[in-house]
């Protein structure tokens, strides 16, 4: 029996949904272990399409346990409208099939409105382009030691001074930004109408996962956004709020890394990012116009252009490494199809000398030239291939030099978006 972390190896957005959704299919608890409704995974099963923001994905299927561990943060209004929303859809969600950690800090009202009104404020050139859902303002009330956290919510004269601990800093940062101070009595009162629907779902999601794991279950960890916007090892401050590499799975959720048996990285067979931030081998230009319309490449959250570009190798080799990935799900290939030549970002070019890593100064990190390798393409499609005799001769070398490249086996191949238009050559599970 396995673990399975799947984390994206890019700027998120590489296609987890379906690859998820195939693992989840055949794990028994499904663990979210970073990020909050920034995420956006699209589901579609049986023809039925499902959008989840904060839910594991795990719940859209029966017989499962899903958890939303520690290391996420929450919003309790958000969570009760998607449980309704996916409830209309014919799904049952109880607390016996979703736990949420008790120890989860909450994204408060005034958090959405920091995030948005820092970045109207932000000049050009500074602004992150966030999703404007507060995900930064409540990491930085965490490890700020001012959170009001689920468990909180059982206790009225508990939630009362922990909003106030709260406010004392937030009221000082809202009149340097003009904003009207929070309204206590109204915060307080919206936090103890919510807390009853909330708590139900409130548990010890350490204990849980360490049983599951001795009783033998399969536990997959669902990570959301992609490595490059890791708070640590990402393109900072141009990156989300948490730690999003694969070891986060054991800190987000209170298991022993010990306990994961293999990470899976989700790799778009090119790049994208939404939002700002040094992005080295963006193409301004028609192949990246014909990379975005034909990958249909806008965001799930906030439906803004992605920004698209060739395959980036040093970046995945290094996110490869810093995850920890013992073999990569290789998507979208197929959006390659008809191109004369593709190329791949082998190493950079900084002031006269040759890297093969990204420097971690920002100001190093936009003056990087990309070094490219140019592959011939190929016009016959790949959509929906099923194993490697379908793909074109051209195709193969493709993915079997990025494979090479980022010093990382493909464990699966996507070819479209439906669920058996994938070439599998290791199970995750099985390995
Ligand atoms: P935040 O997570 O809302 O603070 O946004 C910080 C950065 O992460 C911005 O560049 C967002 O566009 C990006 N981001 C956050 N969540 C996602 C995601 O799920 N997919 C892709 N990018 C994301």
């Amino acid at each position: 029996m396995a673990n399975v972390v799947v984390v994206g190896a890019q700027w998120g957005d590489e296609g987890k949904g379906k690859i998820v959704d195939w693992l989840s299919s055949r794990a028994d608890v499904i663990a979210r272990f970073q990020g909050g409704h920034n995420a956006g995974h699209t589901l579609v099963i049986d023809g039925k399409v499902f959008k989840l923001n904060a839910l594991p994905s795990g719940v859209v299927r029966g017989g499962k346990m899903s958890v939303i561990g520690n290391g996420v943060v929450l919003d309790p209004w958000h969570l009760v409208k998607e449980i309704a929303s996916i409830r209309e859809q014919g799904v049952d969600i109880s607390p016996e099939t979703l736990m949420v950690a008790e120890n989860v800090p909450l994204i408060l009202p005034i958090h959405g409105e920091l995030d948005r009104a820092r970045e109207e404020a932000a000049s050009q050139g500074s602004k992150i382009g966030t999703t404007g859902r507060g995900i930064g303002p409540a990491y930085e009330d965490k490890v700020g030691r001012r959170s009001v956290r689920v468990a909180d919510l059982a206790d009225r004269a508990t939630l009362e001074s922990r909003v106030d601990r709260a406010l004392t800093h937030h009221d000082a940062l809202r009149r340097g930004l003009g904003l009207k101070p929070v309204d206590r009595e109204a915060l307080i009162q919206s936090l103890l109408d919510i807390a009853p629907e909330v708590l139900q779902y409130a548990g010890p999601v350490w204990k849980v996962l360490n049983e599951k794991r001795r009783a033998g279950k399969r536990i997959l960890f669902e990570g959301a956004q992609g490595a490059l916007l890791d708070i640590d090892f990402g393109t900072y401050p141009f990156v989300t709020s948490s730690n999003v590499i694969a070891g986060q799975a054991a800190t987000g959720t209170g298991i022993g890394p010990g306990a994961i048996d293999f990470v899976l990285g989700i790799v778009k067979a090119y790049t994208t990012r939404v939002g700002e931030g040094p992005f080295p081998t963006e193409l301004d230009d028609e192949n990246g116009n014909r990379l975005g319309t034909r990958g249909r490449e806008f965001g799930t959250v906030t439906g803004r252009k992605r920004r698209c570009g060739w395959f980036d190798a040093v970046l995945v080799r290094q996110t490869c490494a810093t995850s920890g990935v013992n073999g990569i799900s290789l998507t979208k290939l197929d959006v390659l199809d008809g191109f004369d030549t593709i190329r791949i970002c082998t190493g950079y070019e900084l002031d006269g000398e040759m890297l093969d890593h990204l420097p971690i100064a920002t100001e190093q990190q936009i003056r990087c030239v990309p070094v490219y390798e140019e592959m011939e393409g190929w016009s016959e499609s790949t959509e929906g291939a099923r194993s490697w005799n379908d793909l074109p001769g051209a195709a193969v070398k493709y993915v079997r030099r990025i494979e090479e490249l980022i010093g990382c086996p493909v464990a699966l191949l996507s070819t479209s978006p439906e669920r058996d238009d994938t070439i599998l050559v290791t199970d995750p599970f099985e390995d």
